[in-house]
């Protein structure tokens, strides 16, 4: 895998030509999957989630020793702002739209910004890379990717762009399932992002039972989760309940954008939960959030948290 460039797997054209051609549910997805992350690529959850595993893969890369990077819920690698999904709500307009062209942004969100503009070429911004993409132009040639992805449609687009990759394996596999068999690689590095559709209560469940097989098995990893911050008691739960599965040091994030709407529903926000995150983390973050808050707010409350606990 190059670290500076993208190799032919995950050219930008293809890509956009592949989300254009793809249509809607061409195979029955199963029961279930029905979320398709195209229609949210780029927004404020993104971000915050895309930023925090910029400086995770760049502390990953601080040694020379190879790690895997795990992404159990991978998507489809990257996706079009031009398309139907994008464009049906625009999410992305208050997402990376709103970083695009600012300028006197921190170092950190200028580096995150710099790997989106390599998957923009052209210069506008009509594509965003998705977790695979962002790694692909991070990791190393020493380094390993394995990528799982149930839905036929966007494991279809991932295999086309990624699998060729050397050191890319990809699945279309449970990635809850899939992580206990992934862990410990030989090299005893990791790091596993699990960024799951949370479509019903169960993810809730099956997040906190992965990542605890998974620790059992290699307590060193480190492993990211990303929760949607919406008006469910699973939701509000599982922070609380990750603590109790870190066997030392946990840091979690969560960022408020919006008020849900007079039902309850709809994503005020999301969270980041670390799991053995690096000591450099917290400081990154309590630099960066307050800007991320300022920059993506959709309401005058919106606010931020940032916790962590190190023995
Ligand atoms: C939030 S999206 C992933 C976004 C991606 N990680 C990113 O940041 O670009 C969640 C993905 O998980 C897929 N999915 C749902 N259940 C799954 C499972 N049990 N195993 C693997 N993938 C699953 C969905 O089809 C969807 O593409």
């Amino acid at each position: 895998m190059s670290h500076l460039h993208f190799g032919r797997p995950l050219s930008s054209g293809n890509l956009l030509l592949s989300l254009r051609v793809a249509p809607f549910f061409r195979i029955a997805p199963p029961a279930m999957l029905a979320y398709r992350h195209a229609f949210h690529a780029g927004n404020h959850a993104d971000v915050l989630k895309h930023i925090t595993l910029m400086l995770l893969l760049r502390h990953m890369n601080a040694k020379d020793k190879p790690y895997r990077y795990i992404d159990t819920h991978a998507g489809a690698g990257g996706y079009s702002l031009e398309g139907q999904y994008a464009q049906k709500k625009g999410e992305y307009e208050k997402g990376i739209g709103r970083l695009w062209a600012r300028e006197g942004l921190p170092t950190v969100v200028s580096d995150y910004l710099e790997l989106v503009q390599r998957f923009n070429p052209d210069g506008a911004l009509t594509q965003y890379p998705g977790s695979p993409a962002l790694a692909q132009m991070m990791l190393r040639e020493q380094d390993q990717m394995r990528l799982f992805e149930m839905h036929p449609t966007d494991h279809r687009i991932l295999t086309s762009f990624m699998a060729e990759a050397p050191g890319v394996t990809v699945y279309r596999a449970d990635g809850f399932e899939g992580l206990k068999g992934q862990v410990p690689p030989s090299s005893r590095r990791a790091l596993v992002l699990m960024d799951p559709s949370y479509e019903g209560h169960a993810d809730y469940l099956k997040v906190v039972t992965s990542l605890r097989a998974a620790i059992e098995r290699f307590s060193t990893g480190v492993y990211m989760v990303w929760y949607p911050q919406v008006q469910k008691l699973e939701a509000a739960q599982l922070p609380k309940r990750l603590q109790a599965l870190a066997p030392k040091s946990w840091l979690h994030a969560r960022l408020t954008v919006q008020q849900p709407d007079s039902q309850g529903f709809g994503l005020a926000g999301s969270g980041v939960f670390i799991i053995n995150p690096p000591h450099t983390l917290h400081a990154e973050l309590q630099a960066l959030l307050p800007v991320l808050t300022e920059t993506l707010a959709q309401y005058d409350g919106a606010n931020h948290l940032l916790v962590q606990h190190a023995v």
